[in-house]
């Protein structure tokens, strides 16, 4: 089995992007109510935080809770919101001690009033770290955050503070929520489903797909590594060909 040794620090993906799947399932299977496979993913959460960190991987995002996911049953997500909050209490000092900077991203106006105060506080309180950027995607979906910044940037044409020949690829990214992070190099998702679920669609266009089979509370270092591993044997060639890389 590899572990974190095996990975050349040379050739590390600078952000990778994470969607956590199979809570439910990994409960049910264990006869438990879908809430007892969330409450052991936030274990899976901070082995994998803590692991990107010692790897020195620049930037790590997680799919925490999407725009569709309001829909679940009402105690469903009153436990993920309860669940945010606590960890984002109890992680605060290892987040210093490790130089993590926190952020966020989707549509955090809509989060539980003591999400969004927990969320700002160890927002503010990390955000002198150097070390790794870990972003929190919370009541986000890609296709909302895309029409949010057409319709910032239209608002923009209209009051003539930019013209429409000067929107280019740039502009559209510093419109997005992700406008301080790079691309996606890396996406991970696990439970076995092959979807990408409106999940960061404008960054991952030359992201590496990698899909586990594995239920997200079951995701452990090695699972990482191989993930990384595997990464770091494709060629990327951002649609060239393989002479010219070489
Ligand atoms: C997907 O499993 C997981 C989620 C919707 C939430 C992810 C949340 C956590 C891991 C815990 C809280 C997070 C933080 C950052 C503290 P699912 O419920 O869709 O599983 P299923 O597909 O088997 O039903």
């Amino acid at each position: 089995m590899h572990t974190l040794e095996d990975v050349d620090k040379n050739k590390l993906p600078k952000h990778v992007a994470v969607i956590m799947d199979g809570n439910g399932r990994w409960a049910k299977q264990r006869g438990k109510l879908r809430v007892f496979g969330h409450q052991n993913g936030v274990e899976a959460v901070r082995k994998t935080v803590e692991n990107c960190a010692k790897l020195q991987i620049g930037f790590l995002t997680l799919y925490a809770f999407s725009t569709e996911n309001w829909n679940r049953p009402k105690i469903e997500v009153e436990t993920l919101m309860k669940l945010l909050v606590a960890s984002l209490r109890k992680e605060l000092d290892t987040l210093n001690k490790n130089n993590i900077q926190l952020n966020a991203i989707g549509n955090i106006n809509s989060l539980p009033p003591k999400a969004q105060k927990e969320l700002a506080e160890v927002i503010s309180k990390t955000s002198k770290n150097t070390g790794m950027t870990l972003t929190l995607a919370l009541s986000y979906g890609s296709r909302e955050e895309i029409k949010t910044a057409v319709r910032e940037i239209s608002l923009k044409v209209k009051n003539n503070i930019i013209s429409p020949e000067n929107i280019d690829e740039a502009v559209i990214n510093t419109h997005l929520y992700t406008h301080f992070l790079p691309d996606v190099d890396l996406l991970i998702r696990t439970s076995g489903e092959h979807r990408i679920s409106n999940f960061l669609l404008w960054q991952i266009a030359y992201a590496e797909l990698y899909f586990i089979d594995v239920f997200w509370p079951d995701f452990s270092e090695h699972h990482l590594v191989e993930a990384i591993l595997n990464y770091q044997n494709r060629e990327r060639r951002f649609g060239k060909t393989s002479e010219q890389l070489n």
